[in-house]
């Protein structure tokens, strides 16, 4: 991996990958989501693994597609190019991810951090959608996300100018879950991360994807899917060893079964 840093095991059950691109704004080059992609995938594959936590450096999550690799292209360069397939397989990971943000999450950065389940802030992170400034929009689902987390009127003021906004404002709109100042984002990532890996993974699993189809569909359709995935939590071991931790009075020991 020449663009990003992946440690499985930073944290019992945590896993961290960091992008790393720091003198491009950690700008995301097709190498880097392809990377990105890969790593993904893995983990959510590995068994020990219950959270991913992604994080750039202070300066920069990250300043966007990869302009300079842009510049140049046709539609039809992009249109066989294909990135947003990458984009696509990053979505499908199943388990819980959490954006550590600090700096710059602009543009493809601002959608990579929205791709993800939760975002905790630095008081320096700044979020935008800046491709109107650079003749395009936005492609990795800025327009859509955005709408969705903070409403029509701030995403259009956004989207339609590239203004940033700062981290209060992030939480201010719902954008993100937590502000904390710069030395402190990736620990208090790290903190929810734990909180949530000593959940069941397969209930966490299961939940997230419930989550996320509420913005997919009504209702209705939405309740039953729910409810499904609430029957399907009852085939694990992981059902019966909470409910019988709670009867006994103690802490469960989940096992991701
Ligand atoms: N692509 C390629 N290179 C980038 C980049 C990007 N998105 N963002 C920053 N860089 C590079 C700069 O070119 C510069 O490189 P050099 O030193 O070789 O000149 C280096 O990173 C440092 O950047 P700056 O000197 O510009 O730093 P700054 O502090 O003055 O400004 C910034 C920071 C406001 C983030 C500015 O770099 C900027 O506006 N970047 C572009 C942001 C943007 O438009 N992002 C959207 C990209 S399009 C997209 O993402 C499409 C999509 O939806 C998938």
């Amino acid at each position: 991996m020449e663009f990003i840093n992946v440690t499985p095991d930073y944290k019992p059950h945590i896993a961290l990958v960091q992008l790393n691109r720091p003198k491009e704004l950690n700008a995301l080059n097709l190498q880097l989501m392809q990377e990105l992609k890969e790593a993904l995938k893995s983990l959510d594959q590995d068994e020990t693994v219950r959270v991913i936590v992604i994080t750039g450096n202070e300066r920069a999550f990250a300043a966007g597609a990869d302009i300079k690799q842009m510049a140049d292209k046709s539609a039809i360069d992009m249109l066989k190019i294909d990135q947003f397939s990458t984009w696509d397989q990053i979505k499908k990971t199943r388990k819980p991810m959490i954006a550590a943000v600090s700096g710059f999450a602009l543009g493809g950065g601002c959608e990579l951090a929205m791709t993800c389940d939760m975002i905790i802030a630095s008081e320096t992170a700044q979020f935008g959608q800046p491709e109107i400034k650079i003749g395009v929009m936005p492609g990795a689902g800025g327009t859509q996300r955005l709408t969705k987390a903070i409403g029509k009127a701030r995403s259009m003021e956004m989207v339609l100018t590239g203004k940033f906004i700062n981290a209060d404002e992030a939480l201010q709109y719902g954008l993100i879950n937590k502000v904390v100042p710069v030395e402190l984002y990736l620990s208090e990532a790290m903190h929810l991360a734990t909180e949530i890996a000593k959940m069941s993974p397969v209930a966490a699993m299961l939940a997230k994807e419930s989550v996320n189809r509420s913005f997919e569909t009504h209702l209705d359709e939405g309740l039953h899917f729910e409810r499904k995935n609430f029957y399907l939590a009852f085939a694990s071991e992981d059902q019966s060893e909470g409910m019988q931790a709670f009867i006994e009075k103690r802490n469960p020991d989940y096992k991701g079964k």
